[in-house]
């Protein structure tokens, strides 16, 4: 038996890149995956085949995180088709045009905060009652190291990665009582957004990796895929409102 046969795992922004990676995990675990996305294209159809190829199901829904009715319609859904909510992966996040602290806009600020703490905690509150009755939950949301400083630029992006990680302490401390674990993730992964950001500046993918302790940036499924099933998972009950850096180990240099 697989470790998450039986469990139906919702995640935000699955097309492509981290969690991309984190579904097929999850799926080749054992799990259900929902699989949303704001667009259902042919990335996310590639997706749905490697999640049957891995032997699990898949339900792939649009979900533009900053709309609530959204949100509500992919947990209603979930809900309707699988009779039950087990994993609650917050991976989606806009907002990441590169714009110096003091020309930050309205808009910008807004549209951090709505597809990143505002989507997470709204689709954490719709996921609850099922865990709740259910007894166990496990919800993994998704900040940044940029929210602890030191990138130029992202200064919205820092805030609203900030505040993932403040939600994340606070609904651990009150709904451990209800067997839910709730932790936050850091990643420095080789997405291809991250990529392509690297690539616009000359020297910046050695730069990088000349900070990172292991000296590569890592690999969403090989080097992030185990530490997110350890946190879905049955093995991390004890284990909740805490940051997990999956930086090889860039986030640990004194900031
Ligand atoms: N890659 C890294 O090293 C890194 C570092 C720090 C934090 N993160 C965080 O990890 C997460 C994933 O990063 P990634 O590199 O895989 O990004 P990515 O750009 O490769 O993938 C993001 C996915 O989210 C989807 N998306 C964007 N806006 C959405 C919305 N409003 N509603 C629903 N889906 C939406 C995109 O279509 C895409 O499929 C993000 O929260 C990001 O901030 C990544």
């Amino acid at each position: 038996m697989k470790p998450l046969e039986g469990k139906v795992a919702i995640i935000t922004g699955a097309r492509r890149g981290i969690g991309r990676a984190e579904a097929l995990t999850l799926a080749s675990a054992g799990a259900t995956v929902v699989v949303s996305d704001i667009v259902l294209d042919e990335e996310m159809q590639s997706l749905q085949e490697e999640v049957a190829a891995a032997g699990s199901k898949s339900l792939a829904l649009v979900c533009d995180v900053t709309k609530k009715e959204d949100i509500d319609n992919v947990v209603a859904q979930t809900a309707e088709q699988f009779g039950r909510i087990d994993i609650l992966v917050n991976n989606a996040q806009t907002g990441l045009t590169p714009v110096p602290w003091e020309e930050l806009t309205d808009e910008l600020v807004t549209q951090s905060f709505q597809s990143g703490p505002l989507a997470s905690w709204r689709f954490m509150q719709a996921v609850f009652p099922y865990m709740k009755a259910q007894g166990w939950g496990r919800i993994i949301n998704t900040s940044s190291g940029a929210s602890r400083g030191g990138v130029e630029n992202f200064g919205h992006y820092a805030m609203a990665k900030g505040a993932i990680s403040s939600l994340t302490y606070a609904a651990a401390t009150d709904w451990g009582q209800y067997g839910i674990t709730v932790n936050v993730i850091y990643p420095a992964i080789l997405t291809a957004s991250l990529k392509s950001y690297l690539d616009s500046t000359p020297g910046a993918q050695a730069a990088m990796e000349a900070h990172i302790p292991v000296k590569y940036i890592g690999d969403p499924l090989k080097d992030l895929g185990p530490i997110v099933l350890f946190l879905a998972g049955d093995a991390s009950g004890y284990v909740t409102g805490h940051p997990f850096f999956i930086d090889g180990g860039a986030g640990q240099s004194p900031r």
